[in-house]
Parts: C-alpha cells; sequence; structure tokens
C-alpha cells in the first residue's frame, strides 16, 4: 500500500470553486462513486468537508490509468491534480463544487476497502440495525457527518454563552448514590464495599444545588444522564443534558438568560431568526387546549369543551361520562366532513391506544349532519355545537367523552395524528413555549401515592407552603418546562432551599423521615449551612439537535447509540463478563448462561 509522503494534503474537496481553477492541489479522501467511460474515469472524491469530481483521463502523460482502474467504492486515495472549470452542459447546481473538477496528474492508493453493506451517501433506507452494526460507515455518510458537526457547534456556542455569562464548567461525579429523577437506576457495584452499589447519575440534581451552597454562583455542565427506562425514539439509556444553576435568580431571570443562549444557538448554526421573549402557558391552559404539557404550537385545532351544549339528552354514553365528573370535548377537522368511513374507524381504535372507551364525530357535510348520537339531539343542539366550535359546512368534529386526563391524552394525541395525515405542520416553522405553573405533584393509581411532578427538589409556591401536608393536589410549582415543536427539550425549576420545606415535600410522597434523612440527608444538612436561593433548568442536548438537524430520532445525532432494546450491535454492550469478574464483585446472577 501506498503513503502519503510527498503528497500531503493541501486542499479539502469540498472547498473547491471556480475561483480555484488553475490551482494545483493535493487532496485525501474516499471514492464515493466511480464511473468508468473507457479512457475516462469520474471518481466522486469526499472527505469530511464535501464532495469534488475528481477525473481520471487516459491520455495524462505519467499517469498510471492501469491504477485508477481499480478504484473501487470507499478505497483510501490521494491525488495530485488541477482545478479546472467544468464545461457547460456538465456543470452539476447540486454540488457545492459542481462547477469545477480535478484533473487528476497522479494517483496513490492509501488504502483498499470491502464492499460496505449499504451506501455512503444520503437518504440511504438501510435497516436500522444494520447502520448501528456498521455505525462507523453509517457515521460516514455525509448527512451523518453534518449532524455530528451540527451538535459540535451547538455545544461550542452553549459553552461560549454561559462562559461570556459568567458561568463555570464544573465536573460532578459518575458514580453516585441513587438520583431523584424518578426513572429506574443504572447500578455498579463496588467491589471494594461487597454487597454496594453506586448508581449512575440520572442527572447532577444534587450536585449541582450543593455546588450552590458552595458559593459558585453559576454552573453548567454538558454531562451525560443514566436512566434506565423503556426506550422510543427520543430517548436513550444515556442522553446528554446541558445542565445549569444560578443562585440569586428568579424564574424571570432565569427564563430571560435561557432564551438568550437558545437564540443564539439557533440563529449561529441554522438561517433563521428567533424571537424572544417565548410565550408562557400555564399547564392548565396547555392541558385545557392541547391536551398536552408540551403542545405543538405550529397549528391549531385546538381542544374545545361542548359539555355544557350535550348534557341532558337521552344519549346515555356522554350522560354518565358527565355524571362522573367527565367532560367532552371536541377537536375541528377544518374540510374532512367527508372522512371515509374506514378512516373513522381507524381513529376509534387510535383513541383506545390512549385509554378512551370510544369515539364519536359530528360530520357537518354539505347534505347535512352525520352522526353516531344524531337521534338523540335536536337540530338546534348539532347548530349550537357547530356555532359554538366555529365550525363551517364541510367540517368535521371528532369527539371523546370521558375523565379529562384521559380526554386530553387521547385528543391531544388525535390532534397531533391528524394534523400530520392533514398535513397542517410546517416543518419549517420554530415554535418555542415555556410551560409555566405545573402542578407540585401527580398523583399515582398504582401505588396510591403522591409523586412529584418534577423532582421533589422543585419548590412550591410560597403562598402555597401551608397545602403541602393538606391539599397537596393544590400545590403549584415553581416549574418550567421549554417546548420546541411539541417536544420538551428542557425542563427546571427554582429549588428548596430551606430543611423545613424540603422535609415537608418528602413528607408528602409519602417518604418517612428516616428514610429521607437515608437518602437525602447530606442535602439537608447542607440547607442549614447558608444555602442561597437558587435554581436552574437543564436541556436535552440530543432532543435539542435532533430537531435543529430536522430528524425524528435521537440516535441520528448521537455517534454511537443504544437501540430501543438498550444494545449496541456493534461492540455487543452489553454483554456477559467472567466467572472471575462476577466473584470479585460478590456477584451471583439468577440467570442461566446461554
Ligand atoms: P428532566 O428529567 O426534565 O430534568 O431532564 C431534562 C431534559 O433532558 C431530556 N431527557 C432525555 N433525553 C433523552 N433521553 C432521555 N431518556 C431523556 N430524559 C430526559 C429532556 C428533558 O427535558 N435535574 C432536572 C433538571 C433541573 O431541574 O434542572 C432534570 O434532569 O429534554
Ligand atoms: P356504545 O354505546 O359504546 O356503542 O357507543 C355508542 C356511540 O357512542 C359509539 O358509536 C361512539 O361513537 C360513541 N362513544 C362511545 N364511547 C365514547 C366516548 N368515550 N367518547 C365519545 N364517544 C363515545
Amino acid at each position: 500500500m501506498e503513503t502519503l509522503t510527498g503528497m500531503e494534503r493541501t486542499a479539502q474537496c469540498g472547498e473547491l470553486r471556480i475561483t480555484d481553477v488553475g490551482k494545483e492541489v493535493q487532496l485525501a479522501g474516499w471514492v464515493s462513486r466511480r464511473r468508468d467511460h473507457g479512457g475516462l474515469i469520474f471518481v466522486d472524491m469526499r472527505d469530511r468537508s464535501g464532495i469534488v469530481q475528481i477525473v481520471f483521463d487516459g491520455s495524462t502523460e505519467g499517469l498510471d490509468f492501469a491504477k485508477a482502474e481499480t478504484l473501487r467504492n470507499e478505497f483510501v486515495i490521494g491525488v495530485r491534480g488541477s482545478v479546472r472549470a467544468r464545461s457547460e452542459d456538465t456543470i452539476n447546481p447540486k454540488m457545492a463544487t459542481g462547477e469545477i473538477e480535478i484533473l487528476v496528474a497522479e494517483l496513490r492508493i492509501l488504502n483498499k476497502a470491502k464492499t460496505p453493506p449499504f451506501y455512503i451517501q444520503d437518504g440511504v433506507d438501510a435497516d436500522e440495525n444494520v447502520r448501528l452494526r456498521y455505525r462507523y460507515l453509517d457515521l460516514r455518510r455525509p448527512e451523518m457527518q453534518r449532524n455530528i458537526m451540527l451538535r459540535h457547534r451547538v455545544t461550542k456556542i452553549m459553552r461560549d454563552y454561559l462562559d461570556a455569562n459568567g458561568f463555570l464548567e464544573i465536573e460532578t461525579p459518575m458514580l453516585c448514590r441513587s438520583t431523584p429523577e424518578g426513572a429506574r437506576d443504572f447500578l455498579v457495584p463496588s467491589r471494594l464495599n461487597p454487597g454496594q452499589f453506586y448508581a449512575l447519575p440520572q442527572s447532577p440534581q444534587i450536585f449541582k444545588q450543593l455546588l450552590m451552597v458552595s458559593g459558585f454562583e453559576k454552573y453548567f455542565q454538558i454531562v451525560r444522564c443514566f436512566r434506565d427506562e423503556d426506550l422510543r425514539a427520543d430517548r436513550q439509556p444515556e442522553f446528554t443534558q446541558l445542565d445549569i444553576e444560578t443562585s440569586f435568580l428568579n424564574q424571570d431571570q432565569i427564563l430571560t438568560l435561557m432564551e438568550g443562549l437558545i437564540k443564539q444557538i439557533f440563529e449561529a448554526t441554522l438561517d433563521v431568526e428567533v424571537k424572544t421573549p417565548f410565550e408562557r402557558m400555564s399547564w392548565e391552559e396547555a392541558m385545557r387546549r392541547f391536551g398536552s404539557d408540551k403542545p405543538d404550537m405550529r397549528f391549531g385545532m385546538e381542544l374545545q369543551d361542548i359539555s355544557e351544549l350535550v348534557k341532558g339528552s337521552e344519549f346515555k354514553v356522554f350522560n354518565s361520562v358527565l355524571e362522573n365528573n367527565g367532560q367532552i370535548k371536541v377537536i375541528r377537522v377544518e374540510g374532512y366532513a367527508d372522512i371515509p368511513r374506514r378512516e373513522l374507524d381507524g381513529l376509534v381504535e387510535y383513541v383506545k391506544t390512549y385509554g378512551a372507551k370510544g369515539l364519536a364525530w359530528i360530520q357537518y357535510s354539505a347534505e347535512g349532519v352525520k352522526s353516531p348520537f344524531k337521534k338523540f339531539y335536536s337540530e338546534e343542539t348539532f347548530e349550537a355545537v357547530k356555532k359554538a366550535t366555529g365550525c363551517e359546512t364541510g367540517d368535521l368534529l371528532l369527539v371523546v367523552g370521558d375523565k379529562p386526563s384521559v380526554v386530553a391524552q387521547a385528543l391531544g394525541e388525535l390532534r397531533l395524528e391528524m394534523a400530520r395525515r392533514r398535513g397542517l405542520i410546517d416543518p419549517n416553522k420554530l415554535c418555542f413555549l415555556w410551560v409555566v405553573d405545573f402542578p407540585m405533584f401527580e398523583y399515582v393509581e398504582e401505588d396510591k401515592r403522591y409523586k412529584a411532578m418534577h423532582h421533589p427538589f422543585t419548590s412550591p409556591r410560597e403562598e402555597d407552603i401551608d397545602l403541602l401536608l393538606t391539599a397537596p393536589d393544590k400545590v403549584k410549582a415553581n416549574a418550567y418546562d421549554i417546548v420546541l415543536n411539541g417536544v420538551e427539550v428542557g425542563g427546571g425549576s427554582l429549588r428548596i432551599y430551606r430543611r423545613d420545606v424540603q422535609e415537608k415535600v418528602f413528607e408528602a410522597i409519602g417518604l418517612t423521615a428516616e428514610e429521607a434523612h437515608a437518602k437525602f440527608g447530606f442535602l439537608m444538612d447542607a440547607f442549614e449551612y447558608g444555602t442561597p436561593p437558587h435554581g436552574g433548568i437543564a436541556f436535552g442536548l440530543d432532543r435539542l439537535v435532533m430537531l435543529m438537524a430536522k430528524r425524528k430520532s435521537i440516535r441520528d445525532v448521537i455517534a454511537f447509540p443504544k437501540t430501543q432494546s438498550a444494545i449496541d450491535p456493534m461492540s455487543h454492550a452489553p454483554g456477559e463478563v467472567d466467572e472471575k469478574q462476577l466473584r470479585e464483585l460478590y456477584i451471583k446472577t439468577a440467570v442461566k448462561k446461554k
């Protein structure tokens, strides 16, 4: 195999332009595609910066043309040649380098390559498992390179912005006690302390608060977090947060500072304008209007309540819902009164997967009203509903009746689904939203107890402190989430900084004083040594970059992600370990070896 010695790279493939014509250049990179036209071979040559066409002409003096004929995709090559303009009819306007090509004078083959399992180009529809198994090849594709480069730019801007605003980057431990974000922990056995386990951090929450007790005032960290949850397109077992904590700032000051950061990130990397301040909406309003605490605001189709209009009829379904503190709500699908019956049947199944017992509809079609409950109501009622919901002839109402949480979830999801089907979502729109005034607690039916909606270090509103133990469901928290296009990209809160309040919150979520002390005693002890008022936020870096890169999965912006079943098909993690390793850790597994 040849070396580059004497032919070191002098230019990057993707940078060359018409203004470079006449220049002698030395390039190094990969064969992306080759077309053999007999005495002429065209190769798309690729490096990190992009692709340029290089030409081997059999009549070029001194060129080893036979060697050029052996080139195959993904060979690594070095070439020396001159930049020349393409003839008018061969210009490729789709390529940044499409006006020029390189006439090669010398070729070196630096390494050969086997035929890859999929084409190294954008838009491959290779199975994701294969892509992950050969991730090093998948990452060679230009779009993946762009995603990873974007991610780098984003973290660079984060560091610069926060540094300029007086923040310090401080690392916190990866081997910890269990933390309180509420997911399952990943555990690490301690060899030196037999039978004991570290937990990998679900977030640096407690440590960043302790750094405020220590007087650092402004902290940030771009940090890996670990949560053993069921995975989805926007969830990984290890993911990255931009984690932030500040002392002495109020909620408004924190949100404003974060808006500045987001604006900077988007405007410096994408060709967009981001208007601040972002809209702020209470949790209650978000649930009422959109059935979601992370509403996608790029389109309307809001939930509307028609309970008052349809109560007191002969229709048993709605009556029993309303008698049990339920509600009847609708979404309006414009111009879709003539929805096929088959699609309606499909939608019934769709809402059932979100807990609704059924779905009804009103079709205001040109031929008149069609509805499964038509016989129970007068024409006037249908007119009144039409007017109240802003319907016109030709519109469709989809109706769900149930308890408020079920209506919210079913109609909220249906709203998103119908918007996708009807093409109502503008992919180029950016709709930022702060959701604020979250409830402090949510009731967990299975465990028959309350749990903290954010985490138990979130402070309740001052005026609600007395309700913590008497009416926990009425307590609002000083918590906020930032939502972009229907995705929760960050969340945070002002924190509790008094021991007595913290103890009450633990009690409200059913921790005994002993349990609270055993788990979080060190934090509550710290609160007694002069703790400043403090608060912060954490952004999901993967989700943010996913949205910026317009991808549907965070796996596309993580160099080496795991599959849905938390496996790395390339390195085969997780894997079995030696008996000896287990013995050293005092661990016996109950699972039989395969
Ligand atoms: P929270 O649990 O809301 O807050 O996490 C903050 C943000 O992290 C992202 N995120 C995830 N991204 C990918 N995969 C996951 N499994 C995953 N889980 C969460 C989300 C989320 O908004 N300590 C608090 C923050 C604070 O109060 O300051 C915390 O971790 O985008
Ligand atoms: P059923 O009595 O279950 O056959 O329901 C009669 C009709 O009421 C069905 O065809 C549905 O259109 C509607 N329906 C049933 N349950 C609900 C519900 N939870 N919300 C809205 N409509 C419902």
